[in-house]
């Protein structure tokens, strides 16, 4: 994707921690005893999350505290996703309903970033039809907050930066943790597969692995802080390691973590079913941290349209590989992404998904209508199949993952599992509610001290989303 717009330089020109140190003076200046009130919203997948955390993290060192009610905000941030068209159009209704707001208050910022923004012609899109919004960046310069927000504050400059660095995750950032017991730990940033359907490589850039030693040193030091749940992050895990001088691979990445002290779990996403190995599979079996469940995204179970996606597989590949961790896992868990409607799908393309579907047995899914991304190839392909045709067929996708689940869910009436209590339940007043190793939601009857711990739940009834249990003594 070319870069049309000139990128606007600060003139600050200062390191992260004087840029942090003049904001923060500044607010103090203008805001006196009070502390002013940042609203950060974020959309889009966990890596998207975990950014948000970096920029709370950033904006709580220069001074501000959090509200989530906008009208109190003194800074408005939407840390933004591009992966469907309707992920767009909602950041695009909330820059517009926040119009009245900015123009009132002339103190207000307004920032919009993220994955959305990196995108040229949408970046051009808010310079023209929002005018209004301060500062506008890219998830290549996150650590660039302090100095951008700095110019935007002091010298009422309008900001936009969407260079791409080639950096990878920044290192050394204050993270600021929306859970106390849960973690997300990005191992890799970028993308180099090129889905031709997604947008993801043209945001976020190349692959890049983090070096293993500052993945582990963050790792303990959740651990040490008493989180029980760390998810290690990345668009494709199964790649991470490639380009770094160390001799690793994900699965000795697992293996290493694995063997850091304490009563913890470990989960990763996302696995690219090409780059997925035997070899990954034996470290889940031989992993007693590592949580038996694989989200391993097949998007399809059509050979034709696997070939059009560019990724990489046959569905034949993809059952191998399900059937060898089935007979090494008894117990794992699968659950996948689906894209419906992909351009030129038949009918009997779909039905080939609908049979993956029944020879996979998938706990869940998340299944998405095809969305239209611009500079992707698929944008270019013949795409003759209605919007109606394409909700008919999603909606047998979601009634057969149903039945699927709910069968499935029966089996696990009686059987008795190690939750971490996430919050209260949705099954009624009394119930608290946890996921158990394969990602299923339990609830059961709890105590609001129970969160964020693990407690030992026998299933006692199952419904279509969820198992019900019985708190029982650990064992
Ligand atoms: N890197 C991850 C997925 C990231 S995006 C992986 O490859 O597994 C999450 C999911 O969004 C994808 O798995 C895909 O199912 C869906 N997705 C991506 N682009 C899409 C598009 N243009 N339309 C509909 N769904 C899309
Ligand atoms: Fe997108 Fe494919 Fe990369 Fe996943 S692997 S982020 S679907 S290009
Ligand atoms: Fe969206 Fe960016 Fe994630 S496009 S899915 S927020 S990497």
């Amino acid at each position: 994707m070319k870069k049309e717009i000139k990128q606007n330089q600060t003139t600050a020109n200062v390191s992260y921690g004087e840029a942090v140190d003049l904001v923060r003076s500044f607010l103090e200046r203008r805001y006196q005893e009070n502390i002013p009130l940042a609203y950060v919203h974020t959309y889009g997948c966990q890596q998207n999350v975990s950014d948000g955390e970096k920029i709370k993290g950033m904006l709580a060192e220069m001074g501000y505290g959090f509200t989530d009610d906008v009208r109190n905000a003194n800074l408005i941030l939407l840390n933004t996703c591009a992966v469907r068209e309707n992920a767009e159009d909602r950041v695009l209704g909330a820059i517009g309903a926040m119009k009245h707001q900015r123009m009132r208050d002339d103190e207000l910022v307004l920032c919009v970033c993220g994955c959305m923004v990196q995108q040229p012609h949408i970046a051009e899109k808010i310079r023209k039809s929002y005018p209004y919004v301060d500062l506008l960046f890219g998830p290549h310069v996150l650590n660039k907050l302090p100095e951008m927000l700095y110019a935007v504050l002091a010298e009422k400059r309008h900001i936009q930066n969407i260079s791409e660095t080639g950096e990878g995750v920044a290192e050394g950032l204050p993270v600021r943790r929306d859970q106390a017991f849960k973690a997300w730990l990005p191992i890799m940033s970028g993308c180099n597969n090129f889905c031709s359907y997604c947008i993801v490589p043209y945001v976020r850039g190349r692959e890049k692995s983090r070096k293993s030693a500052d993945i582990l040193a963050e790792f303990r030091s959740l651990v040490d802080d008493g989180y029980k749940e760390i998810t290690l992050l990345g668009q494709n895990v199964n790649s991470y390691g490639k380009g770094l001088e160390e001799d690793i691979n994900f699965a000795k990445l697992l293996r290493m973590l694995n063997a850091v002290p304490g009563d913890f779990r470990i989960r990763f996403m996302s696995s690219h079913p090409k780059d997925a190995t035997l070899e990954l599979i034996d470290t889940i079996a031989a992993c007693d941290k590592v949580c038996k469940h694989f989200h391993l995204p097949v998007q399809c179970g059509s050979d034709r349209i696997l070939k059009l996606m560019n990724r990489g597989y046959t569905v034949a590949d993809y059952m191998k590989l399900v059937q060898y961790a089935k007979e090494k896992i008894p117990d794992i868990s699968f659950t996948s992404d689906i894209i419906v409607g992909f351009p030129g799908e038949t009918e009997e393309d779909f039905e080939g998904t609908l049979q993956l579907l029944k020879e996979v047995q998938f706990d869940s899914l998340f299944s998405f209508i095809y969305s239209k991304r611009i500079g992707t190839k698929a944008a270019s392909m013949e795409d003759p199949t209605s919007q109606e045709e394409k909700s008919e067929r999603f909606n047998r996708l979601i009634a057969l993952e149903k039945e699927i689940g709910a069968a499935r869910y029966r089996n696990f009436v009686g059987k008795t599992y190690r939750i971490l209590v996430d919050g209260p339940g949705r099954s009624g007043p009394a119930y608290y509610s946890g996921r158990n190793d394969g990602y299923m939601i339990v609830d059961y009857n709890g105590k609001p001290e129970d969160i964020g711990k693990f407690v030992t739940v026998k299933v006692t009834k199952s419904l279509n989303w969820a198992l019900l249990g019985e708190r029982v003594p650990d064992k």
